[in-house]
């Protein structure tokens, strides 16, 4: 089999692999030659070499799914994340973020030469900079007991009141700030921006009203919305060798909706830039 992205006899771990992007990706991980290693906190189908349950917002659950990874991997793509409504702004920053970084913390001491992570922000995130200030309080609560702490301080409950967008920036810089420290490892870190997209998760948020009368609104200007396999090819790409000199970059995906804003194309309803 071709190996140009560098996957064969590798480990990679998916998060979020039960559904959607996670799902996707870890597919056509398998198809590359990779061992997947597949969590989430829901039952996973794709074939992967192993299938482990996790509740990322519980830092014992992740102990436990740590415990039962391989001592070398390869690649970590973080996919796993929840809408906010409906779930509480505090359940959505403890498992897009705080969770999500505690993972990648413990199975960093395992990454290998030219390791690589990827993760999935959000275009809501992208409005980073309108709210840094904010962010690096937050992040400065560098524990994951501190981090969920704070959450559940009356300041840090009023900062994070919008869950999913404050979760998906804290992601990002969150990046910014560790790529140069990874670099000297010789592991690269990179995010990308999705622009709506089919899955369970848009079906949650159609449920409670938030259906195609309001993400009409951020699609790229074909209209198009995406499917898993649009974001999981993305990050297998992203994370593959063929990227090996790409690291520290907010990646999005999103068929030129962000370029249209850039270029003031488009009312920019959420405040976002690169
Ligand atoms: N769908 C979109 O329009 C869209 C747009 C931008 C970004 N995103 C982001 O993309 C990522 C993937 O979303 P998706 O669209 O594939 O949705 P999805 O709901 O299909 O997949 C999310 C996965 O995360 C898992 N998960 C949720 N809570 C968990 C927990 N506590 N512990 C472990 N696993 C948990 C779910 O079981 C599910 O398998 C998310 O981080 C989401 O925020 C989605």
């Amino acid at each position: 089999m071709n190996n140009i992205l560098g996957y064969q006899n590798q480990n990679v771990v998916v998060t979020g692999a039960a559904s959607g992007m996670g799902a996707a990706c870890a597919e056509r991980l398998i198809e590359a030659g990779a061992n997947v290693y597949a969590l989430d906190i829901n039952e996973i189908s794709a074939p992967v070499t192993k299938a482990i349950k996790v509740n990322i917002m519980d830092k014992d659950s992740i102990a436990a799914a740590v415990a039962e990874l391989p001592d070398e991997i390869f690649s970590l793509f973080n996919c796993a994340g929840v809408p906010c409504p409906p779930v509480p702004p505090y359940n959505t920053v403890m498992i897009n973020f705080v969770g999500m970084r505690e993972l990648t913390r413990q199975l960093l001491p395992r990454m290998v030469k030219n390791g690589s992570i990827a993760s999935i922000a959000s275009t809501a995130g992208m409005a980073w900079r309108t709210n840094k200030e904010n962010v690096d309080k937050f992040l400065a609560h560098d524990t994951f007991e501190a981090a969920d702490a704070w959450l559940q301080t009356e300041e840090g409950a009023a900062i994070s009141a919008d869950g999913y967008g404050f979760s998906k920036q804290c992601m990002i810089v969150y990046m910014f700030n560790v790529t140069g420290e990874l670099a000297k490892k010789h592991i690269r870190i990179n995010t990308i921006c999705p622009s709506p997209t089919e899955s369970a998760f848009s079906q949650q948020m159609e449920e409670i009203g938030l259906g195609k009368d309001v993400t009409d609104l951020f699609t790229p200007g074909n209209g198009l919305y995406a499917d898993g396999g649009d974001m999981g090819d993305a990050l297998v790409a992203i994370n593959s060798n063929l990227f090996r000199f790409v690291s520290g970059c907010l990646i999005p995906v999103d068929w030129g909706y962000t370029a249209e804003i850039t270029a003031g194309q488009r009312d920019n309803l959420m405040n976002i830039s690169l």
